[in-house]
């Protein structure tokens, strides 16, 4: 999980300047780094000290959610989109989404005194870690309670006080170091034990959806209807559901059922044998068994599985049609959209007042690729979930506007330029699933004169500049108003002055926030990569070297694909060049 927090770029990380350490102690130098006098790249930094390299100016590093620990929250849900709220979320507590008034008795408390007890002594236990200012826990509250309350009804029920399911929470500000033995990054975690073993649960967090998942963990993987009363039960509760119409509750069709059942976490799987149930759920009492339905309360009621009776064809028709043809982002469903394994999205920005000929086109078009794509639509005009996730996709004005987008894998971004038409969105459609569109990147202009020491690079050149195979590139991302981007600069412009002649080596910048490439993942600002000749389809070194001309340059030697040589320059009145050091920065700064 870790890892994958790091993979994309998200808000967060755009906005929050790495706090990278100044003091960092010098590497030694290393030996092989042959005997050469390095001295002449340092001179000109005499001029620096009056410069703009004073660590007073820390106070630049500027992180605009400074104080409200939303970073920490961000992490939560593996850089998604969705983080684009939290913001939000946060200048308002008193959402009126948030219920806050809600019975959570039957939520255990625990502490360090008590968790293992509890833990180890119930076979089952649900364990959210939550933090009192976070915005997602508030939400989450009331639907973990109501998870809590019925599971224990369900539980008492059906008497199995020995499989009892406990929901269980802890306060990780309370609790650091629980928190911390569980490795949680952000909040809400929530985890699942059986027997005292832990795993993330990470389906959405609804109470729909946490009982389903706790069910389906804890009971059998199929249930028997047997009478139209439980039929009737069973329809009026559950959001979607399969059943399989059998000739018999036993046997290697149920076993195939079962199977298939394992492999999905958020659907319930019934059984029976009963041509009047059967007729319940939509499935004619002459049709030719086994016969198997998917239902949804949502739109499109109805699918029936045609394929062969056995586990693998069983999952693949419940996992293309248990989402709704298009779902309304919203973050109860962000967490469906990120976890499906379906990783491409098909988004519509559209406002919920605008034509709704163009949502039906929109559905018409989702029917072509289910199990393929998924169909989001967000809704421009809702200030709290639709606007931010439009700002980050930089969708301006009431117009619809449709865009693909590869999710958490990649993060590229496919746009839609033709009319509206079923035919096109199909063409779009198709051309997205096969990878034949070409994607589109944020850019600034390509800039006409590109000549200085450090070359710029946007979006729309960075294949041309970075990814030529032929030229050792270094590339800083950076942000106009990060302190130390600011700081790195004249050494930055130093390192590339010097290495101006060198034809192999191209020293480059990339503003981050308003470019963007695949290959070029900032973790904050600044972020400095090495994409060595002949290896672009590598993923680039992440340089992690002292910010000096001389731990560049050393970095550069060692790593660079073409060797290179330096000549040392033949002035001699440092003075010289410290002045026209200094001036140059300047006209740059
Ligand atoms: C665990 O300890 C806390 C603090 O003493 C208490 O509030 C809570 O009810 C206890 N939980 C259980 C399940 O005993
Ligand atoms: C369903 O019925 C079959 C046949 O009577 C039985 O073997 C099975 O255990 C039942 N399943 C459940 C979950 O009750
Ligand atoms: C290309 O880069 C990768 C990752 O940095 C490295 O393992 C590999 O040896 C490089 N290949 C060549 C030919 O330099």
């Amino acid at each position: 999980m870790a890892n994958q927090l790091l993979i994309t770029l998200t808000l967060s990380t755009l906005l929050i300047c790495s706090h990278f350490t100044l003091s960092k102690p010098t590497t030694p130098i290393e030996e092989e780094d042959d005997e050469e006098d390095l001295s002449f790249l340092e001179e000109p930094e005499l001029s620096e000290t009056s410069h703009s390299t004073d660590p007073d100016q820390d106070f630049t590093d500027f992180d605009p959610f400074a104080g409200d620990e939303d970073d920490d929250e961000s992490f939560e849900n593996e850089d998604q989109y969705e983080d684009f709220e939290v913001p939000e979320d946060y200048d308002q507590p008193e959402d009126d989404n948030v219920l806050t008034h809600f019975d959570d008795h039957d939520v255990v408390v625990l502490t360090e005194g008590n968790f293992s007890d509890v833990v180890e002594g119930n076979k089952y236990v649900m364990v959210e870690f939550y933090a009192p200012w976070c915005g997602h826990c508030k939400v989450l509250a009331p639907e973990y309670a109501a998870a809590a309350t019925e599971l224990k009804v369900k539980g008492e029920e059906e008497e199995k006080e020995k499989e009892k399911v406990v929901l269980a929470k802890v306060d990780a500000q309370e609790e650091s170091e629980l928190a911390e033995r569980y490795e949680v990054q952000g909040f809400p975690t929530v985890l699942w034990f059986v027997d005292g073993v832990h795993k993330p649960y990470l389906g959405p967090r609804t109470k729909e959806a946490i009982v389903t998942w706790i069910k389906k963990k804890t009971g059998p993987a199929v249930y028997n209807v047997t009478s139209v009363e439980d039929a009737e039960k069973i329809l009026a509760s559950e959001d979607k559901l399969v059943l399989a119409y059998l000739d018999s509750l036993v046997g290697s069709e149920s076993e195939e059922l079962a199977a298939a059942s394992r492999l999905d976490d958020d659907v319930s799987f019934y059984q029976t044998v009963d041509a009047k149930v059967a007729k319940l759920f939509h499935i004619d009492s002459d049709v030719k068994l086994p016969a198997l339905v998917l239902l949804k309360k949502d739109a499109e009621k109805v699918s029936r599985h045609d394929g062969p009776f056995e586990k693998s064809a069983i999952k693949e028709f419940v996992f293309a049609n248990k989402l709704p043809l298009v779902t309304t982002f919203s973050k109860e469903s962000a967490t469906m959209i990120f976890e499906s394994p379906i990783k491409k999205q098909v988004l519509l920005f559209a406002t919920s007042k605008g034509s709704t000929k163009v949502i039906q086109t929109f559905e018409d078009a989702a029917k072509l690729f289910k199990g393929k794509l998924i169909f989001v639509y967000v809704e421009m005009d809702n200030e709290d979930v639709g606007k931010p996730v439009a700002d980050y996709f930089g969708i301006t004005g009431d117009a619809a506007q449709i865009i693909g987008y590869t999710g958490n894998d990649d993060g590229k971004k496919f746009v839609f330029d033709k009319d509206l038409t079923l035919e096109n969105l199909k063409a779009f459609g198709e051309g997205f699933y096969s990878d034949t569109l070409k994607p589109f990147y944020k850019s600034d202009p390509i800039p006409e004169d590109n000549d200085g020491d450090v070359k710029i690079v946007v979006g729309n050149n960075f294949d041309d500049i970075v990814l030529d195979e032929s030229k050792d590139v270094l590339l800083e991302i950076y942000a106009p108003w990060c302190g130390h981007c600011q700081a790195l600069e004249p050494t930055y412009s130093k390192l590339a002055k010097h290495l101006r002649e060198i034809d192999s080596l191209v020293i480059a910048k990339m503003d981050g926030n308003t470019n963007e490439h695949p290959r070029a993942k900032a973790d904050g600002y600044p972020t400095i990569l090495f994409y060595p000749a002949g290896n672009k389809s590598s993923d680039p070194i992440t340089v992690d070297v002292d910010r000096t001309v001389v731990a560049f340059y050393k970095f550069l030697k060692k790593h660079a694909s073409v060797p290179f040589k330096l000549q040392k320059p033949t002035y001699t009145d440092a003075k010289e060049s410290s002045k026209i050091d200094q001036k140059d920065q300047k006209d740059e700064l």
